[in-house]
């Protein structure tokens, strides 16, 4: 059993978090993740209503199972009513990502809620330690979904070497032995997103899963364009990480000329209607090369654990 400071406060079987992922990851994705022992969370994205939360929150909260909601910073002064919901369904950490969680942390710790944020480079970590968080994400540009641009491993190594507080790395693990080598680094966990996008308990399309398994690792573009073309107003900072399709080959770098042209703007809006990944997003990283069947959350939450374990025992071993 893999025992760090993470599965140690959150009383965890192995320290693998499902990543928050607004479209994807609901009530029972989160609850399939914490079914394999690691915590399952929910993704709360810019348009999702307070409800969902509610709702889905009460699918591992039922079977007694702890679970966590993603919250993105960004989003929460215009909708306070995702802060409230998400207090209301009495989760066990609460991420919020995507800018400055200052304001945020007091009241999810005067509930009694643990409060974790993705950080992208060392000066949002400096804000998220003086906002007193409780666990730090080191998100690399290798993430699925919208991430900043430094690699995991670097930006892994120089956050650990700037807090006692515990870290887990996110961006781009897909296996035992990559969840091993992020533990030998000094993490005390993985923030999992892509590996879990082609299980059945998600909320992506059965399109999507197909088009995710048939994905290579080379077919990604941390992109602005989707953004753009469907008027979401994340901060320029953070871009996606996509599948390759044939709407960002085409604008992927064109963004400006992209606000002026609404008929191809109307594509992506289209797209995401119709469920055509040739125009919608699918957002993705760079390990969708390895995710290659469809398996429940739990499963590989599972095979990541003691692949994990056997990697470890195996790294010991070559010591003399
Ligand atoms: C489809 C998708 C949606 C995502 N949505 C969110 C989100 O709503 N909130 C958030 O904090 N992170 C979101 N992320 C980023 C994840 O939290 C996480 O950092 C990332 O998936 C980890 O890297 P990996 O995809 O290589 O496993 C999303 C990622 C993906 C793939």
């Amino acid at each position: 059993m893999i025992t760090t400071a993470f599965t140690r406060r959150f009383a965890l079987a192995t320290p693998v978090v499902g990543a928050p992922m607004a479209g994807v990851a609901g009530g029972a994705l989160a609850r399939a993740v914490s079914l394999g022992g690691g915590l399952g969370m929910i993704g709360v994205g810019s348009a999702t209503p307070a409800s969902f939360v509610t709702e889905q929150g009460a699918i591992p909260r039922g079977d007694g199972l702890p679970f966590g909601v993603g919250l993105m910073a960004w989003v929460l002064p215009d909708r306070p009513e995702l802060l409230e919901a998400t207090i209301a369904a009495t989760p066990d950490l609460v991420s919020v990502s995507f800018g400055d969680p200052a304001p945020w942390v007091p009241r999810l710790h005067d509930a009694g809620i643990a409060v974790a944020a993705q950080v992208n480079t060392v000066v949002d970590l400096h804000r998220a330690l003086i906002a007193g968080v409780d666990v730090v994400v080191a998100q690399g540009s290798e993430a699925g979904g919208h991430t900043g641009h430094r690699a995991t491993l670097p930006l892994l190594q120089e956050v650990l070497a700037l807090t006692d507080r515990p870290v887990l790395a996110a961006g781009g693990i897909a296996t035992g032995a990559g969840m091993a080598a992020a533990l030998a680094a000094g993490a005390a966990g993985v923030w999992i997103g892509t590996p879990l996008l082609s299980c059945p308990e998600g909320l992506n399309s059965p399109e999507a899963r197909q088009r995710v398994r048939a994905a290579t690792g080379e077919e990604t573009v941390l992109t602005r364009a989707f953004d753009v073309a469907e008027g979401v107003a994340w901060p320029e900072r953070w871009p996606g990480r996509a599948l390759v399709n044939d709407f960002s080959r085409v604008w992927h770098g064109r963004e400006d000329e992209l606000v002026h042209d609404a008929d191809a703007r109307q594509l992506v809006v289209d797209g995401r209607r119709t469920g055509d990944p040739a125009t919608a997003p699918v957002y993705a990283g760079e390990a969708v090369g390895l995710v290659t069947t469809e398996r429940s959350a739990t499963e590989v939450v599972r095979e990541l654990d003691a692949g994990a374990e056997l990697a470890l025992r195996a790294v010991a071993g070559l010591l003399s």
